[in-house]
């Protein structure tokens, strides 16, 4: 779902502290993504004509960040852009720095850059709300998170209007018993923003611009203020310290795990799989427990993997088991190879159908013809195999004199003894 003249501001400037980290908050990963990545791809599904991020702690890593981003999620460097807050004096302030890189919209997102799980789906269900309103003020995510301890509280009239969101320092007791808390997801009318902010305050327990304090002003001026309850408080859960971190990571992992299993392959144990999300696998492929596949590898159907395999941007054809413990990284397998137990193919290793690489068997650089074997103890590194070759056990194929580096040839059908 669409809206003419949306633009985002993702806030990122604050430290997280909680995390006790020297990394910004927000380059902290969930699955193999950092948390902003996260949150970039939600709010670019909402095809925003332009993504704006507040920086501040950590500015250069946060902006070397976003550099990659746009090269991986193909921005142009005027879509995605940031903004700098030398002093993070609250998230008003933080949305207030940011209004002349969204002068062109209408209307603008707002995010924090540490909510991962952050679902398309949830924002749509934003826009929605937004659009069947007025288009004048403030609609907002809220959510019913297990322990509301730390969040805004959003308080309602006895009719059911929301009428503030009053963050737990400033809030009474009474107030404190509220179970709806303010998820920091807000979409705003351009105009009804910059107006609000121009009058802001810190006037409050903490001494900061609330941008939380838009809500009331809504309500005030009688412009068109709501707030909806997620569908799954997790989706806009924040990561403050590691342990929360590695809440949101497992729960991530479980969404990896079971779409995975609705697509038709089969873990053995979830919980122990750590497969990230752009991992691509077929169907009737096994993985065994304590595998981790990582970065764009893609494993083809009818593959095992067994226990304990660390597989990283690798390309695995049909048919191929990897047996136990086997580390592959930036390998290509073509169909029906037999890997391991104890395996390490290094970048750069290709293999053609049923080559068979057994235990202790290093391989780096280095092309196999189908049929190849090498089945014990060898290092096979920048050698080009034939076909059916046999390398015998406890070979090692040595490319480096101390002044050069060679290549090793071997031809089709070659029997190498041990
Ligand atoms: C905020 C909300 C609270 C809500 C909660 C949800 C306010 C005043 N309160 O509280 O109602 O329940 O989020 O998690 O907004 N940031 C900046 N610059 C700043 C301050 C913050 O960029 O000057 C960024 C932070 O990096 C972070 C986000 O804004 O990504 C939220 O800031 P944080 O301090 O965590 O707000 P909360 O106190 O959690
Ligand atoms: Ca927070």
């Amino acid at each position: 779902m669409s809206l003419e003249g949306l633009e985002v501001v993702v806030l990122a400037a604050g430290k997280g502290v909680r995390m006790r980290s020297a990394k910004p908050k927000v380059l902290h990963t969930v699955c193999g993504r950092t948390l902003l990545d996260r949150v970039i791809r939600a709010a670019a599904a909402l095809k925003p004509r332009k993504i704006s991020v507040v920086v501040g702690h950590g500015r250069e890593d946060v902006e070397s960040e976003l550099a990659a981003l746009r090269g991986r999620l193909g921005f142009a460097a005027d879509a995605l852009t940031s903004v700098l807050q030398e002093q993070q004096l609250g998230t008003g302030h933080a949305v207030q720095v940011a209004l002349p890189e969204v002068s062109q919209a209408k209307h603008i997102l707002i995010l924090p850059g540490d909510v991962p799980l952050l679902t398309a789906g949830c924002l749509e269900k934003l826009v929605s709300l937004y659009k069947a309103g007025q288009q004048n003020g403030v609609s907002f995510l809220s959510f019913e998170p297990p322990v509301v301890s730390g969040f805004g509280r959003v308080v309602r009239d006895a009719r059911g209007q929301v009428q503030a969101v009053v963050e737990e320092k400033d809030a009474s007791a009474e107030q404190r018993e509220i179970a709806e808390v303010n998820a920091s997801i807000y979409l705003v009318s351009a105009g009804f923003l910059a107006h609000a902010l121009r009058s802001m305050s810190s006037d409050n327990a903490q001494g900061e611009y609330y941008l939380t304090d838009i809500v009331a002003k809504g309500v005030s001026e009688k412009v068109d203020v709501q707030a909806i309850l997620s569908d799954d408080y997790r989706d806009v859960t924040g990561a403050n310290s590691r342990g929360e971190l590695s809440c949101l990571e497992s729960i991530q992992r479980g969404r990896i795990a079971a779409r995975l299993m609705a697509e038709g392959v089969y873990l053995e144990d979830p919980m122990t799989t750590y497969i990230e999300d752009d991992v691509q696998i077929g169907i009737d492929t096994s993985i065994g427990a304590g595998v981790h596949i990582k970065g764009n590898s893609v494993i083809g159907a009818n593959v095992t993997i067994e226990p304990a395999c660390h597989i990283t941007d690798s390309r695995i054809a049909n048919g191929c088991a990897v047996k136990y413990a086997s580390v592959l990284e930036d390998a290509q397998l073509a169909s029906s190879c037999q890997i391991g137990p104890f395996a390490r193919l290094r970048p750069g290793t290709e293999l053609g159908d049923g080559v068979r690489i057994g235990n202790f068997v290093e391989t780096k650089k280095s092309v196999f013809g189908a049929g190849a074997k090498a089945n014990h103890l060898s290092y096979v590194g920048d050698a080009q195999v034939g076909r059916n070759v046999n390398i015998g056990a406890g070979t090692i194929t040595c490319n480096y004199d101390g002044v050069s580096k060679f290549k090793t040839e071997l031809d089709d059908g070659v029997f190498i003894g041990s």
